[in-house]
């Protein structure tokens, strides 16, 4: 066929025999000679520096430090900064999905995907700002503890800086898409034997012993970075704030940062109410949940268990500042178990979103207070998912190929003999 009238805005050709098809035709080649399809367009009507101009503005951003979803922000977050170590990073949507909000009995829950950013964490966020610092003080070389993440932030923006990283990590506790990455960006990466919290002590030792920059969370310029998340789904929202925001917690840098942001964003006149946030623990990793259930008059550090290995966290350092947050925000903390968190990822996941298990800490959160009457269904609630799906692969796979017998979401791979009966005997249930 070949369309003879006025061309439609879209069609396929087949790049062998230049048969058209409309744009809507299913075949997977072309229907006349088996050929591959290529889709073709008519020629836009607007001008060449219309369509330019129409690009810029929906783009939103020039290129240079000012395209990054931290730096657009760069008044409120390091306003003297010159010479930025930028992926860029930030940007990342807000997602909604129907079945979410079934599994969690809110009307309309939003999802902050920070999985989006360039090493597949909001760790990116606070890196830009901390190894621009590093560069500003003239550190020679950068490290931290980390429970994978972190660690995967920092040799990147490290080997973007030209500055060498070390990093400590618990042998054997990170997840396997954190390691491989820390590893490939070129991190002197050290497998402790211990946890995260030993990590960290060593950590802060060794910066003071060998005068090596530490970019830990307790860093005040990676909490800078990690304010736009907050600030970014605010301007996302057009500053409309919403009822709450739900976040998973571990060394609570994030919890502190988020505190912060609000505040700011309220004093500065950004907002005109502070929404309250709930940070999310594992029930095997809650330091902050037990003594928030106790009105923060003690502080607790425990040893941590959970499959959620990016919050296996036991002794928080940003404890202090994170109660600061949750005061002054009207803020609660819980604990959810593992069982919920794989069931909320599990859920997570099937919608396509896809995150890590630590993120999936903030949904499990959503229908906790949901179900205590703490959160309406009707409220506006923004939940924030920390991680990419392919940071723990190993879990996924255990989960759902490996575990017998298989958990409620499993989806079993099927392996087959190359053969098309073979693929009907599946497809028919047999
Ligand atoms: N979610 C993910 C995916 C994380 O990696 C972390 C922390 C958190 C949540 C909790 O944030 O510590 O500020 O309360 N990961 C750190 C790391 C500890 O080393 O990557 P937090």
């Amino acid at each position: 066929m070949r369309f003879r009238t006025e061309r439609p805005e879209s069609w396929q050709v087949c790049i062998d025999c230049a048969n058209e098809m409309t744009e809507l035709d299913p075949h997977p080649r072309c229907t006349v000679c088996g050929g591959l399809l290529e889709l073709q367009h008519r020629p836009p009507s607007l001008t060449p520096a219309e369509l330019m101009e129409r690009f810029t503005e929906r783009r939103g951003q020039r290129p240079g430090g000012l395209a990054s979803g931290v730096w657009r922000f760069r008044e409120v977050v390091l306003p003297s900064a010159t010479d930025v170590i930028s992926h860029p990073e930030g940007n990342t949507p807000l997602l909604h999905r129907d079945a979410i909000d079934r599994w969690s009995g809110v009307d309309r829950l939003l999802l902050k995907h920070e999985g989006h950013n360039p090493t597949g964490s909001f760790k990116d966020r606070g890196m830009t700002v901390g190894v621009t610092q590093a560069r500003r003080i003239g550190a020679t070389a950068v490290a931290c503890a980390s429970t994978g993440n972190t660690s995967a932030s920092l040799a990147a923006y490290a080997a973007q800086a030209g500055l060498p990283a070390l990093v400590l990590v618990p042998a054997d506790q990170v997840a396997i898409g954190k390691l491989a990455q820390t590893l490939a960006y070129g991190a002197r990466t050290l497998l402790v034997r211990g946890d995260f919290d030993d990590c960290l002590r060593l950590v802060e030792e060794a910066s003071e012993r060998l005068g090596v920059y530490l970019l830990n969370s307790i860093n005040p310029f990676r909490l800078e970075g990690q304010k736009t998340i907050v600030l970014e789904l605010l301007q996302q929202l057009g500053w409309q704030p919403p009822d709450w925001i739900v976040l998973p917690a571990g060394n609570l840098g994030n919890t502190a940062a988020f505190g912060k942001a609000l505040v700011e964003a309220y004093r500065w006149g950004l907002i005109s109410r502070v929404p309250r946030l709930a940070a999310v623990q594992a029930a095997g990793a809650a330091p902050f949940a037990r003594s928030f259930a106790e009105d923060f008059e003690n502080r607790y550090a425990v040893r941590a268990e959970t499959v959620a290995t990016a919050i296996r966290i036991g002794n928080p350092a940003s404890f202090d500042r994170a109660v600061h947050a949750i005061r002054e925000t009207d803020g609660v903390v819980l604990a959810v178990t593992d069982e919920e968190i794989l069931e909320a990822k599990a859920v997570v996941d099937g919608t396509g979103v896809g995150c890590e298990p630590a993120s999936a800490a903030s949904v499990a959160g959503v229908r906790d207070l949901i179900r205590r009457g703490l959160m309406e269904p009707d409220q506006h609630a923004v939940a924030v998912l920390t991680g990419h799906i392919l940071k723990d692969p190993g879990l996924l796979l255990r989960y759902h190929r490996d575990t017998d017998p298989p958990p409620p979401g499993a989806n079993r791979p099927i392996e087959i003999a190359a053969e098309l009966a073979a693929i009907e005997r599946v497809l028919a249930g047999g």
